[in-house]
């Protein structure tokens, strides 16, 4: 099947990379969130990264142009999804809200429309499993920040078919990314590893085995990480970080526990960067 039309939800960190992927490459997108503040945020985050591309001579003024002018931002969910080809899910990683916008979103796409869900780590099959598409629907995992990471993971549901699997993958590929596809599993491939890794660096946080800067720059000068695991979690989100671990201790046992430490900076509102403080204070930058 071919795409032209794709409806993104969610205007967020992610939300708004992967409108602005798809923008570039060619693709009409029609953003939704829930609130203005978020549209205006997202825009804002897109049209600053179009303008850098601008100044740096890579994209012209005409063509920063055009690709804005592909993108709708709307606070409807019919006008964002009635027409829409494929439907790309980015809001918050929490199962019963995504299988509520999934029940809606039935009500209103039209038959031949695919949903990709950008889950970190939550099962595919159940979200499919409240729509009347189960076949259609696929995860397709992005990675933070959207524009520059070149991975696309790609997970199928237990329904997932071969012809929406070859869909999302063509269309990935379309979008500049280089695509794996991976078993369905609690938090795939990538984040089982990488946010094990992550949580483990709340641990020794938490230990006091050394201070945050110092524990970022082991990982960073002793394993060429560009940047360290603290950091990193205030760039995802330390909100995110706790869902995707909860997720993994929910279905994996112990190995998974979240570290009471990052619990307590999400319990305190140190989402990372995009609240302004997490292990780090962005406030002051
Ligand atoms: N959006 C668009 N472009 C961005 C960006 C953003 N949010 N942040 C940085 N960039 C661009 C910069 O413009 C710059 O490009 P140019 O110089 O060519 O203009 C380039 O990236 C490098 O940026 P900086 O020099 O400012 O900083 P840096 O060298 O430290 O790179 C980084 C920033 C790319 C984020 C780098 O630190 C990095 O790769 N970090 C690790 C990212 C990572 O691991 N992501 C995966 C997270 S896990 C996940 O996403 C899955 C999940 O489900 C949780
Ligand atoms: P975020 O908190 O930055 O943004 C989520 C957005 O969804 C918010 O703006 C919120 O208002 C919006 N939203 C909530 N309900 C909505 C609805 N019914 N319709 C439309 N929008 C709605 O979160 P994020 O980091 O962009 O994460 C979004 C999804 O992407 C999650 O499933 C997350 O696990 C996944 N993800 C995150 C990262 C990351 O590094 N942050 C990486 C890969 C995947």
């Amino acid at each position: 099947m071919e795409i032209k039309k794709v409806c993104v939800l969610g205007a967020g960190l992610m939300g708004n990379g992967i409108t602005q992927v798809c923008a570039e490459a060619g693709f009409q997108v029609k953003m939704r969130d829930i609130e203005q503040r978020f549209i205006d945020n997202g825009m804002n985050t897109i049209t600053k990264n179009l303008s850098r591309d601008v100044q740096k001579g890579r994209k012209t003024q005409a063509q920063m142009d055009e690709i804005l002018a592909r993108i709708t931002p709307t606070l409807d969910l019919k006008e964002a999804a009635a027409d829409a080809d494929v439907v790309v899910e980015a809001v918050v990683e929490i199962m019963e809200l995504k299988k509520k916008v999934y029940a809606e979103l039935e009500t209103i796409v039209p038959d031949k429309c695919l949903f990709f869900t950008n889950t970190s780590g939550l099962s595919i099959t159940e979200m499919a499993a409240v729509t009347k598409r189960p076949d259609r629907f696929i995860g397709t995992h992005f990675f933070n920040p959207v524009p520059v990471m070149r991975l696309l993971e790609i997970i199928r549901g237990y329904e997932t078919s071969d012809e929406t699997l070859a869909t999302a993958k063509a269309w990935g590929e379309k979008l500049g990314k280089e695509c794996i596809v991976v078993k369905e599993a609690p938090a795939f491939v990538v984040n089982r590893i990488l946010c094990l890794m992550i949580n483990e660096a709340f641990f020794v946080l938490g230990e006091g085995l050394a201070s945050p800067e110092d524990i970022d720059k082991g990982m960073v000068l002793g394993c060429n990480h560009p940047i360290g695991p603290l950091a990193l979690s205030d760039l995802v989100g330390n909100d995110t970080m706790l869902h995707v671990m909860e997720g993994l201790h929910r279905e994996l046992g112990d190995k998974y526990r979240p570290a009471p430490l990052l619990v307590q900076l999400v319990r305190a509102g140190r989402f990372g960067r995009k609240s302004g403080k997490g292990v780090y204070d962005y406030t002051a930058k």
